[in-house]
């Protein structure tokens, strides 16, 4: 398995590129690239179809990318019923697998439940907020995720406008969070927006279009983390 990146300490800020940005007609070559402009981990959107209306990859695709890159993939997976895929995905590759909390069939199940074969599995775990999800939602599983997740657009599409009233719920994680415990924003990250939300806290970030867009993805990589003079 590939070494972990979450829980690698001290806990720097890193960029995770959104392989959905990615061109697929030239997958490979994409993740190589990104790793090659400074990546420190691929994040991959996972969509049903019911939870989100679109539909994206499976874990053929994770083993795929596997393949191409030394770096660990944390799988976001925007579906119904996300027990069900803990199992294909942890057998494709993905280092980390996180779940969101609004999804359906999950509460019959068990979030803690979830999370528990997550980790039977060695990946690490994270939850996902969408941008109207209180953080109370997510009170009874806090202390037992290696990772928040909070979506600063409605999950669904790359390449959406920031929604900034979801660094509230940043500063406020950023508080009860243990150290050890990451902080992820996924939607709408540009360079501007990074800044805010590591501001805010956040120690993950996720960047599609930015990113895969960019004319030269090595300093935007470098920029979104802040690596530059402030
Ligand atoms: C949205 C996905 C995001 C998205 C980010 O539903 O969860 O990961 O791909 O793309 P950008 O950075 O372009 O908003
Ligand atoms: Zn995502």
């Amino acid at each position: 398995m590939k070494s972990n990146v979450f829980l690698k300490p001290p806990h720097l800020p890193l960029v995770a590129p959104s392989v959905l940005a990615a061109d697929f007609g030239r997958i490979a070559e994409e993740i190589m690239d990104a790793e090659r402009c400074g990546a420190d981990l691929f994040h991959v959107d996972i969509m049903d179809g019911h939870f989100v209306p679109n539909l994206t990859m499976g874990p053929d695709m994770v083993q795929a990318i596997g393949r191409a890159t030394t770096l660990m993939q944390d799988v976001h997976l925007m579906v119904e019923h996300p027990q069900d895929f803990v199992k294909p995905f942890l057998e494709a590759g993905a280092g980390s697998l996180t779940f969101h909390i609004e999804a359906p069939g999950l509460k019959e199940f068990g979030a803690l439940d979830l999370i528990d074969r997550i980790h039977d599995g060695g990946a690490t775990a994270g939850v996902a907020l969408n941008p109207e999800t209180p953080v109370e939602a997510v009170e009874g599983v806090l202390n037992q995720v290696d990772m928040i997740l909070i979506m600063s657009v409605h999950p669904g599409f790359t390449g959406q406008t920031f929604i900034s009233e979801v660094l509230e719920k940043v500063r406020w994680f950023r508080n009860k969070l243990d150290p050890r415990q990451r902080l992820e924003i996924d939607g709408g990250i540009s360079i501007r927006t990074a800044h805010e939300a590591l501001e805010a806290g956040a120690d993950v970030l996720v960047a599609g279009a930015a990113i895969f867009r960019a004319s030269d993805r090595a300093s935007t990589i470098a920029n979104l983390r802040g690596d530059y003079p402030r």
